[in-house]
């Protein structure tokens, strides 16, 4: 049954002032209509603005404590209904149940964690240079923050920003991804019942351009958090540079797993399955290259195609599906459209490379799991990023060839190394170019009590998750209390020991 959602503003349910919607269907069916959306435009955000700004000033005196009170609640709520929110996003945007599960599950930990800090968020106090005089570092909030979501991790991505941004004291307004602003609509709904104040999360839905765009430019929103591509990313980071925003950006990777002579196979396989196909490939940490050593590159690519021949592509909804469809035409498109170089570019095609079609896959986005062999780096195919169930195989000569390999892309997300030899592991650890790098594991699986970005164009310097995301949504103040009763003079006055 479709179901009619609406924008959330200043604590009412609300539908575009212009009356439009836009529809949202489910991709591996695209009979089906999930739900119909407000396709906003500038007022809508200038609405939702002025409500968080509002909000803004009495919730910055809300007690830490007391705001993560309500994250807590919201952490439980979203335990609750860790089902009915995972169906839902199954629904609207196709991975399968137990990775819809997974990410409702990162909304529930990243509640819990957040809430954590509410007693924390420590500053630091220290000596003052002269006597009689107290120093010491606070975090503040910042105001209005304009977070833009994609469809990926339609709950995971939303409250890595959101709860942080909430606990710091601040007010919010959602943009999420148009592929997915079901699950965001629950989302907010479920804050509002967990009892945060009208106006401190808003929810604000409809494209890019007649959302995103007023919602980076509007000169009340102090801070732009965007997760999306590389392009988009630019164009808000120049926004907000021009009006001197602040601006945390996660954008694309193009994830490399190294495979040494020493290393597991079997493991590696598991790893390479896991990091290229989960997601159906549509993860920022997707594995979308795999740099083998030539000693061992026969025998694992027979072991990886065989094994990713049996991968079952299906509705994500059915018990027995491993890899969902891509999110919409557009997306299946593209994908389809790398493939076509690959092969142009002389990249031998091992297995997939088309729609994968037949009976009920008719009716939605899918795609073959797809395997390249005999890539070199410079290929396009090994450059740009993907975002779809496409890996790249990449044989090299030695250890030091697959960190430069690994190493020579514009990005720098996450990485990937399996080998038994703990020196080469640690070496790979301190110079491989990526925010994350992981040691006989695959790369994606990130935690959320861990920072998480990356580095070149991956970002811009800031990390989600973590504590780090505190230096985010918080900014500091430095103070000083000066208890001699008299005018001191730092850098100046000489201080005498008595
Ligand atoms: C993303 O790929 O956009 O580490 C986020 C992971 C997940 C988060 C991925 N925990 O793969």
């Amino acid at each position: 049954m479709a179901e009619t959602f609406k924008n959330f503003i200043g604590g009412e349910w609300t539908d575009a002032a212009s009356g439009k919607r836009f529809e949202n269907r489910n991709p591996a069916n695209r009979d089906e209509l999930v739900g119909t959306h407000p396709d906003s435009d500038a007022g809508d955000i200038e609405r939702a603005v002025a409500a968080a700004a509002k909000a803004f000033r009495s919730w910055r005196l809300v007690p830490a404590p007391k705001r993560a009170e309500l994250l807590y609640r919201t952490g439980e709520l979203l335990a609750q209904h860790k089902e009915d929110l995972a169906q839902l996003m199954t629904r609207e945007m196709g991975k399968v149940l137990a990775e819809t599960r997974g990410d409702v599950q990162e909304g529930i930990d990243t509640a819990f964690y957040a809430a954590g800090e509410g007693r924390r968020m420590y500053g630091e106090t220290t000596n003052a240079e002269m006597p009689n005089k107290f120093a010491m570092s606070i975090r503040l909030p910042i105001g209005v923050c304009g977070l833009i979501t994609p469809w990926n991790f339609p709950m995971a991505i939303p409250t890595w920003k959101m709860f942080p941004a909430l606990v710091c004291g601040n007010a919010v307004v959602l943009k999420p991804a148009s592929d997915t602003p079901a699950t965001a609509a629950r989302l907010v709904g479920i804050l509002a019942e967990a009892g945060f104040p009208p106006g401190t999360v808003n929810l604000v839905t409809g494209g890019g351009g007649r959302v995103g765009t007023p919602l980076v430019e509007h000169s009340s929103v102090r801070l732009v958090s965007f997760t999306g591509s590389s392009e988009v990313g630019r164009a808000i980071a120049a926004t907000c540079g021009q009006k001197l925003k602040l601006c945390s950006l996660e954008l694309g990777g193009k994830n490399a797993q190294i495979v040494m002579d020493d290393a597991d196979l079997d493991l590696a396989v598991d790893g390479a399955l896991w990091g290229a196909f989960g997601t159906t490939g549509q993860r920022c940490t997707a594995t979308s290259r795999i740099i083998l050593h030539e000693a061992i590159a026969a025998t694992f690519t027979e072991r990886l195609v065989a094994r990713a021949r049996k991968l079952r592509v299906g509705d994500g909804l059915e018990p027995g599906s491993e890899v969902g469809p891509l999110v919409n035409e557009g997306q299946r498109e593209s994908v389809h459209g790398y493939v076509e170089i690959g092969k142009k570019e002389g990249a031998k095609l091992l297995m997939g490379g088309k729609p994968a079609t037949g009976g009920a896959l008719d009716r939605g986005w899918f795609y073959e799991p797809t395997v390249f062999g005999g890539v070199t780096p410079s290929m396009c195919i090994a450059q740009e990023e993907i975002f779809g169930p496409v890996v790249s195989l990449i044989t090299v000569k030695s250890f030091e060839e697959a960190i430069q390999v690994a190493n020579g892309t514009p990005y720098g997300l996450s990485s990937s190394i399996y080998t038994r030899d703990v020196n080469r592991a640690h070496v790979a650890i301190r110079d491989i170019e990526a925010g994350i790098t992981y040691v006989n594991g695959p790369t994606i699986g990130a935690e959320v009590h861990l920072p998480f970005g990356g580095v070149k164009d991956t970002g811009n310097g800031h990390r989600e998750s973590g504590k780090q995301v505190l230096d985010v949504f918080s900014e500091w103040k430095s103070v000083y209390v000066d208890y001699s009763g008299r005018l001191q003079k730092a850098q100046i006055d000489e201080v005498k020991i008595q």
